[in-house]
């Protein structure tokens, strides 16, 4: 007989003595005698993955974030045991697992210092609310270690002293620390001793993490189900981590089309049609450029996704065919709520086929969203996810709709309190059934995957273009993305700022903000320093919610409209730098944006900047985000910098004021570095390009540069079809070498290069080129000349006296 049906709380519960050890290929299984066991799986010789089950079973492995293209292998790997220990070494690690307890202690290989260590380790509690156990985690912080990462937290860069929730959640007009926002990335990346480490902990569910918050020198992660399961990255150098951690879950499948990376234009909402024209052809009257024109919600018929309204939309088609003309792509948003109508067709085939997401008891999850009352697909499901993507069918083959935005796809559900569906809705997880407690953090991920497919498959041969508001580790491989309803205030600049740091850290760096600030209205002085801003986030739009005022650049009278013109037009010419930069993200996993410390880890100074970043490789930038503002103090990191606007030279490893009147902004040029522009266009392909200038900054020493360049469009790159061309520029006293050298099968269709010095610190006597000397009299390289080389040139020397 059951006398007492009280529970005993158990606390945390913890590995015992480890009583067998097991090794199959790359994974290594230790079980404890209390039945936990953990898979130790060595991925790269830098990158082990530690799996724990409290039960010695280990589930299904399955993993939205990982991908299938990570890199796997490793050069070395041995195993021994000591009396304490096991021992894991690789070439670049050295993991020893306690016997006793099952905790693990990381060292670098090569010197033996410890990079981190387990303090109380693996641990769990049960969890008498839903079942299963809350998954624990905790390691010692070393002296001096900072963190970074984490996704669109809006805090600083440096996220020691705080603890985060990750939990994808609609939070309109978030502010700053507010927390969770939009995204769950449960990645970080670690720095001490000038070494850098990440840990990936990929777990679904609602996860935390603290960083040295509750204790001063521990660190924990846990999550609210699921396996205790995660990655540690090792570095030493930080952009190693995230790039590893971004080859783990992903690169983008494809380049972007160039002209996605131009400057887009978008509002809550514009319609009619005639609206929408006014704006497109405001642009091209004040010849400011612009690529896309967004249609929000109101384009449809009710809110029905897919549909079109009759009243203000008569002719989709024929308005897509003419914004095209003028060069503009339409952009249209699909939010995930299907409007519950008998008479709508979406409604009536995600109802056939059983595509709605369901409650545990049965009936669909119902709620509420723009539409009103609607059903949700359920994007978990493979099959679903085919069905949506055959969806966008007529929008993009007929219509000729360019690119899709997916919003609300936490997913957010008006009018109740946590915003989003009950915990107990089902999901397929792709054939693994679960709880929205595990699938939520994924849904908006699997929607934006489905949406990919489709404007895949319906973009072709042209390449897709995707924007997602809620995303998961991973997302980066399908679209881009945005950091959801800011507002216009100062603060959110800044926050603006970090974030577009911070998600590029955590492996997506197709970011931006909504330009000026979602909510509330911006006075012409914020618009324009956010711009200045924007301009150098690789996702650059302007949004604003409608009800707040115009946010066009020439809502702030003529003064404004300029300097935004200005720093558009900066944008397009630094499109050819920026789209290398985006190659080498996309093929090597290198984020675009560099926080300073991401950049030099080994100046203690940049360990807590927040404003000062590197966009792509060479130009340093530092937004001003105060008002009335003529200048700011930042801080250059170690190597010289020349300022864009004077060619003065600064050099850095020092903090000093930069003047920044509102007409400029303090952007720096690396020493060494050679810039490529196009010409100013209105939109990408509105000219032929028919040269490419270069801005070569001199450098007394080495420095190289790339340009990477194909289509801008389409898929033959993948086949080779491209362009790679590497630069080394070494400099003397009195001599100025560059070398190129060109890969890639692709043919730009300009022949010659103009390279225009800044400086460079002689007078010209010489100028040769793939050995033909000759001798200029006149030209002086004073930051003013230039001279033009064809494109194929192997090697130019510029001698002086
Ligand atoms: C959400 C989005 C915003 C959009 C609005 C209407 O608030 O974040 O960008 O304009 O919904 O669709």
């Amino acid at each position: 007989m059951i006398l007492n049906t009280e529970l005993e709380y158990k606390g945390n519960l913890f590995p015992s003595k480890i009583i067998s050890y097991e090794k199959n290929r790359d994974t290594l299984t230790f079980t404890c005698e209390n039945n936990v066991a953990l898979q130790v799986t060595v991925i790269r010789d830098s990158v082990l993955r530690f799996r724990f089950s409290t039960t010695s079973i280990f589930e299904k492995d399955f993993s939205y974030a990982i991908t299938k293209y990570a890199s796997r292998g490793y050069n070395f790997l041995e195993v021994t045991e000591d009396d304490t220990n096991y021992i894991i070494k690789t070439s670049k690690l050295t993991c020893h697992i306690h016997k006793i307890d099952l905790r693990s202690a990381i060292y670098d290989a090569k010197d033996n210092t410890l990079i981190c260590e387990d303090e109380l380790g693996f641990h769990w509690e049960e969890s008498y609310h839903f079942g299963g156990d809350i998954v624990k985690m905790s390691k010692t912080a070393q002296e001096g270690e900072s963190y970074y990462g984490l996704g669109d937290k809006p805090t600083d860069n440096n996220l020691k002293g705080k603890r985060f929730e990750n939990w994808v959640t609609d939070s309109y007009a978030f502010g700053k620390h507010t927390d969770p926002i939009y995204k769950a990335i449960p990645f970080y990346t670690a720095l001490h001793h000038d070494k850098s480490y990440g840990i990936f902990f990929d777990n679904t569910f609602k996860s935390e993490f603290d960083f040295c918050q509750e204790r001063r020198n521990i660190t924990s992660f846990w999550a609210h189900g699921g396996d205790m399961n995660y990655y540690f990255i090792y570095g030493p150098q930080m952009s190693d981590v995230v790039a590893n951690y971004t080859d783990l879950t992903g690169k983008p499948h494809e380049m972007p089309a160039l002209w996605t990376l131009g400057y887009h234009q978008c509002k809550w909402s514009y319609y009619p049609e005639s609206k929408v024209k006014e704006i497109t052809s405001k642009f091209r009257e004040l010849q400011i450029p612009c690529d896309a024109i967004y249609l929000d919600i109101d384009y449809m018929e009710g809110f029905r996704c897919f549909t079109w309204s009759k009243e203000y939309f008569p002719e989709p088609k024929r308005m897509v065919k003419e914004l095209a003309d003028q060069g503009f792509k339409t952009i249209v948003i699909i939010d995930p709520g299907i409007k519950i109508d008998k008479d709508y067709w979406v409604f009536q085939e995600g109802l056939e086929n059983d595509y709605f997401c369901k409650r545990a008891d049965g009936p669909y999850m119902k709620g509420k969203v723009w539409p009103g009352e609607c059903y949700f697909p359920d994007f978990t499901n493979p099959k679903v996810r085919d069905w949506w993507s055959d969806l966008f069918k007529e929008l993009v083959e007929d219509i000729g709709v360019k690119g899709v935005w997916n919003d609300m796809n936490e997913p957010a559900v008006m009018d109740v309190p946590g915003k989003t569906f009950p915990d107990d809705v089902r999901h397929d997880y792709d054939g693994n059934r679960c709880s929205h407690r595990k699938a939520h953090n994924i849904y908006g991920m699997q929607m934006a995957r489905a949406t990919y497919q489709g404007l895949k498959k319906f973009s072709y041969p042209k390449r897709p273009f995707v924007i997602t508001r809620a995303a998961y580790a991973g997302t980066q491989r399908y679209t881009s993305s945005w950091t959801g309803d800011n507002v216009a205030s100062w603060e959110h600049l800044n926050i603006a700022n970090v974030q577009a740091q911070r998600m590029a850290m955590s492996g997506f760096s197709f970011v931006g903000s909504d330009i000026g600030g979602f909510a509330e209205q911006p006075n012409g002085e914020l618009y324009a320093r956010w711009i200045q801003l924007g301009v150098f986030h690789p996702f650059c739009r302007t949004h604003s919610s409608g009800d707040h005022g115009d946010q066009e650049p020439w809502a702030f009278g003529k003064n404004i409209t300029d300097i935004v013109r200005k720093f558009i037009e900066l944008r397009y010419q630094l499109l050819p730098y920026l789209y290398t930069a985006f190659w080498r993200y996309a093929s090597e996993g290198i984020p675009i944006l560099k926080s300073l410390v991401l950049f030099d880890q080994e100046d203690r100074h940049t360990h807590h900047r927040n404003d000062e970043f590197i966009f792509g490789e060479k130009i340093l930038v530092c937004p001003v985000n105060a008002p009335n503002s003529r200048g700011r103090r930042m801080y250059f990191p170690r190597g010289n910098w020349y300022n864009l606007w004077t060619d003065a030279l600064v050099e850095g490893g020092q903090e000093l004021w930069v003047d920044a009147d509102l007409d400029t902004m303090p952007i720096f040029i690396k020493e060494g570095a050679m810039i490529p522009k196009y010409p100013v266009q209105q939109y990408v392909g509105e000219k032929e390009i028919d040269e490419v200038t270069f801005d070569v900054y001199f450098k007394l020493g080495k420095e190289s540069s790339q340009l990477y360049e194909d289509a801008h469009d389409g898929f033959d790159y993948i086949k080779g079809r491209y362009s790679l061309r590497d630069f080394n520029l070494i400099g003397k006293d009195k001599e100025v070498i560059i070398q190129q050298y060109k890969s890639g099968k692709y043919d730009a269709p300009y022949q010659s290069f103009k390279l225009e010095f800044h400086g460079v610190p002689f007078k010209i006597e010489k100028v040769s080129i793939d050995k033909e000397g000759f001798v200029c009299e006149d030209i002086v390289l004073n930051g003013e000349t230039s001279i033009v080389v064809d494109k194929n040139f192997r090697e130019i020397r510029i001698t002086g006296k």
